[in-house]
């Protein structure tokens, strides 16, 4: 029996128009389009070899990995397997080179990789809107690590075209993510876990019905280079999925006491002229954007702050791509 295999890369992505809550949860349709940035610098590495071994198999940073992360995994592949109607099992290995629990999301940048890498292996060619569906099966963020840039994510009428696309390429716009790391005293709620439970928040249907208007804001913000825009409808964005989680049943509260200081620090900071916002994704960390000739200030002023024990710097990244 032959042996295909295949190796690809893709960067996380920060989201700066939340998707939180699936009107299909199996399907991982959204109940709200999005919009994020790829994260240069930050990537998954991920190597798929179909052979003639009797079960998938997956390894993430040198640890074999089994049960519900080796389940999702394995359902990607069955696709993939199904479009190329192929039968043989796969060994997945998978290497990250930002820490685990940085705040940053390593699904979206791992089953983007995946997507590229698996259907490579099994001998496809699928285009950009066919790998950002596959992807997304396996986490909806990841639909958005695909096309490379600043990148929106169409809610769609159904599967074919609930797909991510570019709306602005890599130095289109020279924004840079400083992430402020804040200790997590305890461990928070998966995002699969947290999209079912979205509906049970009175305010996600509000949430949802005005997330049109959002879009349109945040994506005229990024093509007019509007700083001062983009940042208000971030933490605008940002804030109200967390309010929609925290007053969910049961309720989730990502934000430590270090988050909200360091919320009030970056308004303080965007008053006094520093061009700077925040957003935080299903965790405590806050992802502080600015324009990147600031990043160095930012980034000083950040490390400063009560309980930030480190922080991560990252510009806009390119696409997944196969290596
Ligand atoms: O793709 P998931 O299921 O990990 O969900 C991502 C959810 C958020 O990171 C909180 C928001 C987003 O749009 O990325």
């Amino acid at each position: 029996m032959s042996t295909y295999t295949s190796t690809a890369l893709a960067h996380p992505n920060i989201a700066f128009i939340k998707y939180w809550g699936n009107r299909d949860n199996a399907l991982r349709l959204p109940s709200n389009g999005s919009i994020s940035m790829n994260l240069d610098g930050l990537f998954t590495r991920t190597t798929v070899t179909f052979n003639s071994s009797q079960y998938d198999s997956l390894i993430i940073n040198d640890r074999a990995v089994i049960g519900k992360g080796l389940d999702r995994v394995s359902s990607i592949l069955d696709l993939v397997r199904g479009i190329a109607n192929i039968n043989e099992r796969a060994e997945v290995s998978s290497v990250n080179n930002f820490p685990a629990g940085a705040g940053i999301a390593s699904s979206a940048a791992a089953f983007a990789a995946l997507a590229l890498a698996s259907s490579r292996a099994a001998g496809l060619i699928l285009s950009e809107g066919q790998l950002s569906r596959l992807a997304r099966r396996g986490s909806g963020s990841a639909s958005r690590s695909i096309p490379g840039g600043f990148v929106e994510w169409h809610m769609g009428a159904g599967d074919d075209d609930c797909v991510a696309a570019s709306i602005a390429s890599v130095d289109y716009w020279n924004l840079t993510d400083c992430v402020a790391i804040v200790n997590a005293a305890h461990k928070k709620t998966g995002s699969t876990e947290g999209h079912a439970l979205a509906g049970t928040s009175p305010l996600q249907n509000a949430r949802v019905a005005d997330a049109p208007r959002r879009i349109e804001i945040c994506r005229k913000a990024i093509l007019n280079k509007d700083f001062e825009a983009f940042a208000n409808i971030i933490e605008h964005d940002s804030d109200m999925m967390h309010a929609v989680m925290m007053t969910s049943t049961p309720p989730l509260m990502y934000w430590q006491a270090a988050t909200v200081g360091i919320f009030q620090e970056v308004r303080a900071w965007r008053a006094n002229g520093l061009p700077v916002g925040y957003t935080v994704d299903a965790g405590a960390n806050v992802h502080v954007l600015c324009l990147s000739e600031y990043s160095k200030e930012v980034e000083k002023r950040l490390r400063e702050l009560p309980g930030v024990s480190d922080v991560l710097v990252a510009g806009v990244g390119g696409a997944a791509q196969i290596l």
